[in-house]
Formats: C-alpha cells, structure tokens, sequence
C-alpha cells in the first residue's frame, strides 16, 4: 500500500476517508516523496517509498524498530540521500534542481535553502553545550536567516515563554533537566520558522517523570499553531491526540494509513494488530 495520498482534485471530500484533507480540498502538499528507495549496502531499507504530507497536518510515523522511521527523517534533514526517487518539500525537489528542464542532483546552496523550511528535534538533544540558553535559540536564525541580533532575542523569549523556560534563558543546558533542556530544543528548532517540524523519539531519553511536560509543550504546539508536524513517537496516546494521520511503517513501506481512531481502535493490517498490542 502506498501513503501517498491522492490528490485532493482527484476525490471527493473528507468523507472519502483520507485524514490529510480539508473540506475545502485546497491542502497542499509540503512533503512528497516518489518512489524513494534507501540501501545500507545490500540492506533495502526504504523500498520505492511513496508517501506525502499536507501542509499544516500533523503525521505520525510508528512501527517496529528497524522499519525506516528515521531514515526518513534523516532524508528530509538531507544527513542522507536517496538511492533513487525524488523528494520535494514545497514547490522544490530536495535533493535535486531543475536545470534546462532536466532534473539534476542539487548542490549545496539549493539543498540549504529547501532545508530552511525543515526543523528537526532529536532523541538526544544536541544543544550546543557551550552556549547559554538563549544563544542557543538565537544563534541560527542570526547566523543563518541573517536576522538582527534583538530581532532574533525577541523571538527566542517568546519561544521560551511558548516552552515555559522564561526563567532559565541564562543558563548553559547542564544546567537544566533533560525535558527542559529537550524543550529549549524544541523552541530552538522552532526559531528558524519552519514550515515543518520533524520530530523522531523525543521523549524517549527522559526520565519517566519529564515525558509528560515536553508532550505538554507539543500538544499546545501542534494545536496553537499551524506547523507541519512529521513525528515518530512510541507514545501512542499523544500521537492519537494530535494526529490527523498515522501510518503503520513495516520493512521499509507504509502497510497502512488514517486517522488515530481507525489505525488504533480498527486496524486493517495483521501487522498493525501485532505492532500496536505490544507498545499499547
Ligand atoms: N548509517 C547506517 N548504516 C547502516 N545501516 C543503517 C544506517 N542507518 C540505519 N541503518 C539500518 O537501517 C534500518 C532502518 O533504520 P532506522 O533507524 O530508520 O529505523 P527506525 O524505524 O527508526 O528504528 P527505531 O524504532 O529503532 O528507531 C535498520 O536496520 C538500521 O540498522
Ligand atoms: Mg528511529
């Protein structure tokens, strides 16, 4: 089964089932990949993966360990390329430029201006560690987006505030707990005003306790803002309540796709059933 969503001219409306759709049938699509296929060596990982998300949707990816989750993730983030098939993110294809109406591998200026649109949060949270908390936040949209230095300020406090870390922004991230220090990653990603938000396991190195705080902060993101979320989570009570789509990754393909309350309470797939009884 391919995720790839037909096109909202192509159907009907909502009631044809596809999660990823406005009555109005205007969505439009910010994520596409056609046919994409990643190998580690003789390893298929990703098998001529189709899959798109709508603009201002938010997806979740699950499925079995070794799957493809990050992979994709990874791709988006362009740590890694493709071994066939294209991506586009908008209008753009990733990984590739239009040059004389042909299709050629992208270059590095071309690849960091579709990557501006894409935000990622990681399991571990990378903050540059010898930088206080709101130079973290700060430091890319002045060095990167070129903003001015009290522009970028007024943002990151309004980002901290979103996160609830006014009170730590002077403060290097050992300093603070490993949900706040997840959440400052949150709000740093958030900075650069992504038109996408990836986000791969980032609850899963806290401590039992922090989860809920830094799902808190997504929920109210997801549901107070319109940023596109492309999320892999094994916690399945937050994916049911902000999903609009979830779809069940196995061997490299998506088996299944829908809405949270038909891939959680009604799932077609044998292997969904076997998948969501062991992490529910
Ligand atoms: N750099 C790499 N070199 C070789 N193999 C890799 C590399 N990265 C990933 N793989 C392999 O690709 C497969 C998919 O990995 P991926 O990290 O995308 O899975 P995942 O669905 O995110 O799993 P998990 O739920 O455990 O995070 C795995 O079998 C993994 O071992
Ligand atoms: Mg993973």
């Amino acid at each position: 089964m391919s995720a790839d969503h037909t096109p909202p001219n192509d159907q009907a409306g909502p009631a044809d089932g596809n999660p990823s759709r406005t009555e109005t049938g205007t969505d439009t699509e910010l994520i596409r990949f056609d046919s994409v296929t990643k190998r580690f060596g003789t390893h298929t990982v990703l098998d001529s993966l189709d899959m798109t998300v709508y603009s201002g949707k938010h997806v979740t990816l699950i499925g079995p360990s070794g799957s493809g989750k990050t992979t994709i993730l990874r791709l988006l983030m362009t740590l890694l390329k493709p071994d066939e098939g294209t991506i586009k993110v908008g209008p753009h294809f990733l990984t590739h430029e239009e040059k004389a109406g042909k299709l050629v591998p992208a270059g590095e200026k071309h690849i960091r201006e579709v990557r501006k649109n894409i935000g990622m949060v990681f399991q571990q949270f990378n903050l540059f560690p010898n930088m206080k908390v709101l130079r973290n936040i700060t430091e890319a949209p002045v060095h990167v987006l070129g903003l001015d230095k009290d522009a970028a300020e007024e943002r990151a406090r309004e980002l901290l505030d979103l996160v609830g870390l006014t009170e730590h922004l002077d403060k290097y991230p050992t300093q603070l707990s490993g949900g706040q220090q997840q959440r400052v990653a949150i709000a740093r990603a958030l900075a650069m005003r992504p038109q996408v938000l990836l986000l791969d396991e980032v609850t899963s190195a806290l401590d039992p306790e922090l989860v809920a705080g830094v799902l808190d902060v997504l929920r109210d993101i997801a549901h107070t803002t319109d940023i596109t979320m492309l999320c892999v989570t094994h916690e399945m009570n937050f994916a049911r309540d902000i999903s609009d789509c979830v779809m069940m990754f196995d061997s490299g393909r998506v088996i299944e796709f829908g809405p949270p309350e038909q891939i959680f309470s009604e799932p077609e797939h044998e292997r969904t059933r076997e998948f969501l009884s062991a992490v529910l």
